[in-house]
């Protein structure tokens, strides 16, 4: 009977997949969970390479986590030096994959050692680890994907095989051109948002990212409910992340004088704010991926109201010389993607300091919140993320700086 983790078809597929995903933060996981569902190891660490160290850019346990977010934010600064000293270091040194079949009886002659620190601090039982390079087409490491603990088919800890080895080697190296390719995406999309920032002091970066980060998590908790394909909402996420950190990027179009005033914004003011809804839209309107047809739909619609009484409504022709706003969109004519960004936006607004205003403190923000269900916010997505509350701290902790 052919293995049926263990097919080589499923490594292409898995392949071709990765090549989709555009958000580099999805990609990363998706390398990692890919790799680990494929010779059926517990677990697993991806490590990005920058600077002459290793980054943990995420950590997936089965025994210890069991699901799969928990482990999605963890503290970001811990990092190990690019030398021969670690499991991790020798592979990005060397661009060597090792294959350890007992971690804590390493031969003595080799130069690195396995670090138990983390063993005692969770009382895992690390043994079996595969570690491979993640080297592009020209050779550059990008960073390391370590497997840990391969499981059999009645789910007892065993060695990881040669096969093993070589199936993964070759995934690594479609993983790392992906990878390569996400970060100059990537780049380009922060380049954007730099962009807006030179304009506005106070939506920064974080900001933005933060929006990014919110946003998925609470589309992955509205799809969990909703019984969403896992297939649809990888394919969603990815794009929802990019789209949400542009929400803003209309506002590069509007005026000094208005973004940076340490007031409230007059009638007139208010209404000349409105067009970085369409300004926006109208980058991602010429072409038509489903990357910029959703970012052309999050700019333009991230300020609509549940109860119609939102801003830019119905437009005739975003494109036209002079834009006429129509009657505001309602409910389910608001698309999703943009109901999702509303809430997050306006919570990450409400908590944060603006030129006009202080920031306000999480429980303020979230009462707030739940007084406009129904009026400003979709009263479903709106009950989700209201038990979101740690989660949201926990992102707001990654992105503070
Ligand atoms: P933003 O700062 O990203 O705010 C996004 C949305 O969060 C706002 O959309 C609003 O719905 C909500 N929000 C932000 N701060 C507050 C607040 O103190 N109280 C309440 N109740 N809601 C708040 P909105 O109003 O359509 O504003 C869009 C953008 O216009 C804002 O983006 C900001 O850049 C600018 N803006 C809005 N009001 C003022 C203002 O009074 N003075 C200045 N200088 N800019 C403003
Ligand atoms: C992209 O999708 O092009 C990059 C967005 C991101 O990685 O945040
Ligand atoms: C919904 O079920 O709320 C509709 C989903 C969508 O607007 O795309
Ligand atoms: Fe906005
Ligand atoms: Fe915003």
């Amino acid at each position: 009977m052919p293995d049926e983790k263990r097919n080589p078809l499923k490594l292409l597929e898995a392949s071709e997949r990765l090549y989709q995903i555009k958000d580099l933060d999805a990609l990363l996981e998706r390398v990692l969970s890919e790799a680990r569902s494929f010779v059926n190891a517990d677990a697993g660490t991806l490590y990005m390479a920058s600077g002459g160290h290793l980054y943990f850019s995420f950590v997936q346990n089965e025994t210890l986590f069991r699901g799969e977010t928990k482990d999605k934010y963890i503290p970001s600064g811990q990092s190990l030096p690019i030398d021969k000293g670690s499991i991790a270091g020798y592979v990005a040194k060397t661009g060597e994959a090792l294959l350890i079949d007992d971690v804590y009886h390493i031969q003595s002659k080799v130069t690195f050692a396995f670090n138990p620190a983390y063993d005692r601090e969770t009382s895992y039982r690390t043994k079996s680890i595969l570690a491979v390079p993640l080297k592009t087409r020209d050779e550059e490491i990008v960073g390391v994907l370590q497997l840990i603990n391969a499981r059999n088919a009645s789910g007892s800890t065993v060695a990881f095989s040669m096969q093993d080895r070589i199936f993964i080697s070759e995934f690594a190296r479609s993983a790392a051109d992906a990878i390569e390719r996400a970060r100059l995406s990537r780049e380009m999309v922060l380049r954007l948002v730099e962009l807006a920032e030179l304009r506005d002091p106070f939506e920064t970066g974080r900001h933005a990212k933060r929006v990014g980060a919110f946003a998925v998590e609470l589309y992955a908790a509205w799809s969990a409910r909703r019984g969403v394909s896992p297939r649809e909402v990888h394919k969603v996420s990815d794009v929802l992340r990019a789209a949400a950190i542009l929400h803003d990027v209309g506002k590069v179009a509007v005026s000094d004088a208005i973004l940076k005033k340490p007031h409230e914004l007059s009638f007139d003011e208010k209404v000349q704010m409105r067009s970085h809804t369409w300004l926006g839209a109208r980058l991602f309107r010429r072409t038509n991926s489903f990357w910029d047809y959703m970012a052309a739909e999050v700019c333009l619609n991230h300020h609509e109201n549940w109860d119609g009484t939102g801003y830019p409504g119905h437009i005739p022709d975003i494109f036209a010389e002079k834009v006429y706003p129509g009657p505001g969109k309602k409910a389910a004519e608001i698309p999703l993607s943009a109901r999702v960004v509303k809430i997050v936006d306006v919570y990450d607004a409400l908590v944060s300091e603006r030129a006009f205003k202080t920031e306000w403190r999480q429980e303020h923000a979230m009462r707030f919140l739940r007084y406009q269900a129904g009026k400003q916010f979709d009263p479903e997505l709106l009950a989700i993320f209201l038990t979101m509350e740690d989660l949201l701290k926990a992102i707001a902790q990654k992105y503070a700086y």
